[in-house]
């Protein structure tokens, strides 16, 4: 357990390096499990989800040791295991376990996964998509002698059910085609990651196409987080800071970026920085959606966002009650009004206060909050903001922030 204790109401200034993406580390770290071979990544963030991840691939017999910015894991010796509950629970990331260990073992436990429980988390689509490649799902447990390939069609845009079809279809025989994908850019790095192990995947707007192979190792350059990425952007427009905000995919956020635009803030791009500035000088709203729209891990981090400005409204139709976040927000002054899958954000005078972070998205906009207001606040399971921003306090601390965390 830790704390952030910030004094707020700084202006900042300088530079924030963008780290590998969580949610493209995650899958791919996984995917070893479905490849035969040393597989090299670079850039996976240094943050404790995939701490963890790592450690229950060593729990199964993976081999892994890090040279500089590179990781190397080597799963030849891999051999199933039940994984660890104590792991297994901290992270949402091991229900990609579903759907490696079914693809290379031909069994895989259902656990209870971890991760932000801001909402129950079915997986209704992820056994479906199993059972449709030819697994029984009794007794805890997907079993299947072989896998064959077969036509799976999600009824709902699903990035962790898209994952596991994607590498359960990689080891079973014959063709798979899976319509209703998700289209995160960490789908696409996860796609090109098995496609360097010999896998054969192609796509198109209606499905992924693929012909099931025994895959080697393979290499990644995780993909700059975007999630990171945002969420700076929104703490140099609140704090009236001018940061230049570096290593980021544009395209990958455009429709954060042309929100904060539409909202009245300028933002300056030059190579792959950001350079975030001006004010929110009108009312906001913006709905989140699947891929390419408005990313729903980005909603909590704009409420602080329109508080301090002219308000808004933040519409969910991924995780419709997404929100619990807002009654600690109340506690800087955050004023708003909940209705449904809707919450209206009005123009509140932030203050300081004492909070304990939720989950990881509804922990960092309690810290933009805490950024903003003038004087000392507390953030109590800080540990939880940690689970997904590499170095946050000492990323903070370089542009001029005052935070420190305490155990
Ligand atoms: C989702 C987000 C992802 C975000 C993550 C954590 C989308 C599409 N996905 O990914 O960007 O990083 O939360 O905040 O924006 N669902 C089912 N049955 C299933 C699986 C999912 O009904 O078997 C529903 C969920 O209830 C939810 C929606 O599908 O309403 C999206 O879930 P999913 O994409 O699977 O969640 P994550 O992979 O955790």
């Amino acid at each position: 357990m830790s704390s952030f204790i910030i004094n707020g109401g700084q202006r900042l200034h300088g530079k924030i390096e963008i780290s590998g993406s969580k949610n493209a580390a995650l899958p791919i770290i996984f995917a070893t499990i479905v490849t035969k071979g040393i597989s090299k990544i670079v850039g996976l963030p240094n943050i404790s989800d995939v701490r963890v991840a790592l450690d229950i691939l060593k729990s199964m017999g993976a081999t892994i040791h890090c040279d500089g910015e590179a990781v190397y894991i080597d799963t030849v010796m891999l051999e199933y295991r039940e994984p660890s509950a104590e792991l297994v629970c901290q992270i949402r990331a091991s229900s990609y376990l579903l759907g490696a260990c079914l693809s290379r073992f031909g069994r895989a436990h259902l656990s209870a996964f971890g991760g932000c429980n801001f909402e129950r988390r079915p997986i209704d689509m992820h056994l479906a998509a199993a059972v449709s490649l030819g697994a029984r799902c009794e007794n805890g447990e997907l079993t299947a002698k072989s896998l064959h390939g077969s036509d799976i069609t999600f009824k709902k845009t699903s990035v962790g059910a898209t994952v596991n079809a994607i590498l359960m279809a990689s080891g079973a025989q014959g063709k798979t085609k899976i319509y209703g994908y998700a289209r995160e850019p960490h789908v696409f790095s996860l796609i090109e990651f098995l496609r360097g192990g010999g896998a054969a995947i192609s796509f198109c707007n209606d499905y992924i196409e693929i012909e099931g192979r025994e895959l080697s190792g393979s290499c990644a350059t995780v993909i700059p987080d975007m999630i990171e990425a945002g969420t700076y952007a929104v703490i140099s427009l609140i704090t009236g800071s001018e940061l230049e905000i570096s290593g980021i995919n544009r395209q990958d956020l455009s429709s954060f970026f042309n929100a904060l635009v539409r909202g009245g803030a300028t933002l300056v791009f030059s190579g792959d920085s950001v350079f975030p500035q001006g004010i929110i000088d009108e009312f906001l709203s913006v709905t989140t959606a699947p891929h390419p729209s408005f990313p729903t891990d980005l909603q909590p981090i704009m409420a602080p966002l329109l508080a301090a400005f002219c308000g808004g409204r933040l519409t969910e139709s991924v995780w419709l009650s997404r929100f619990g976040y807002l009654s600690l927000l109340s506690g800087f002054g955050v004023k708003y009004e909940l209705n449904g899958s809707s919450a209206t954000i009005y123009p509140s005078d932030l203050h300081p206060a004492t909070v304990e972070a939720p989950d990881l998205r509804g922990g960092a906009a309690l810290l933009i909050a805490a950024l903003k207001a003038e004087g000392e606040s507390r953030i109590d399971s800080a540990q939880i903001i940690n689970r997904g921003y590499e170095n946050i306090v000492n990323k903070l601390r370089g542009i001029g922030a005052q935070i420190k965390e305490i155990q």
